[in-house]
């Protein structure tokens, strides 16, 4: 019997720790239980330890529904994050950086993305060679997120991402610190390859919901955003899309 639609828990900023043994795996069985697929939004771990991630690889194991997910800046932090990543693939996590991949005919695109500033007030490639590479990072993390959505033959599409490619969703956040919660540059590809739901965190004191120029709602699934936000669910948000025009 064909499924009606492909529910979809999403959830990011985990930030799991050696502490967080036994503290994850009842949301991970509920997300299981709400939804056919998880999607993990970046900083998965505090601070990018291999120890960290093989904690969080035991939570999931919790979670008997395909996993996929992009790494967040805290991924990053101990310079292991290749290490991350391959624990947590071998645990059976898809890890996104620039590709694509399908979950019962919904394509799902992810990058992590990176800071820049929305707008005019975008940060441009100007000046010192130190600015060009910080724009130039935030444009190869645009062009992966471009290149996964181009890869995807979907009727129906998903885009993971860690940083935010609205400023909408930042908002309550401090506004000096706007520039390093995402970029309007990866609401670009976005605008060219539209999609049914974008999903990113980061911004833990952001704003839940809002919409790219082009109509798409994107949703900051940040877990302490959500945990205070929506005090009577769990913490993840499910997204549901219509399966019978997922298939093609
Ligand atoms: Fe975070
Ligand atoms: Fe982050």
């Amino acid at each position: 019997m064909a499924k009606k639609t492909v529910r979809f828990a999403a959830v990011g900023d985990l930030h799991c720790t050696k502490d967080s043994a036994g503290s994850l795996k009842g949301l991970f069985a509920q997300a299981a239980e709400a939804a056919d697929a998880l999607l993990l939004c970046g900083d998965l771990t505090d601070y990018g330890l291999p120890e960290e991630a093989h904690v969080l690889a035991s939570e999931l194991a919790n979670a008997k529904v395909p996993v996929v997910a992009v790494l967040g800046n805290h991924d990053f932090e101990s310079g292991k994050p290749e290490e991350v990543c391959r624990i947590l693939t071998e645990a059976g996590v898809r890890i996104l950086d620039g590709e694509a991949c399908e979950i019962h005919g919904v394509g799902i695109a992810g990058a992590k993305g990176f800071a820049g500033g929305y707008g005019r007030g975008a940060l441009g490639p100007w000046g010192e060679g130190a600015i060009k590479q910080f724009v130039n990072e935030a444009l190869q993390e645009a062009l992966k997120l471009e290149h996964a959505l181009a890869k995807l033959r979907t009727p129906r599409r998903i885009a993971l991402l860690h940083y935010s490619p609205i400023i909408a969703t930042v908002q309550g956040e401090p506004v000096e610190i706007y520039p390093f919660l995402g970029t309007s540059r990866l609401e670009e590809p976005l605008i060219r390859y539209p999609v049914d739901a974008v999903f990113h965190g980061h911004a833990h004191r952001g704003a839940p919901e809002g919409k790219t120029v082009n109509g798409v709602p994107v949703y900051n699934v940040a877990k302490p955003l959500l945990q205070r936000t929506y005090t009577d669910r769990p913490a993840f948000r499910v997204f549901e899309v219509p399966a019978e025009t997922a298939r093609e």
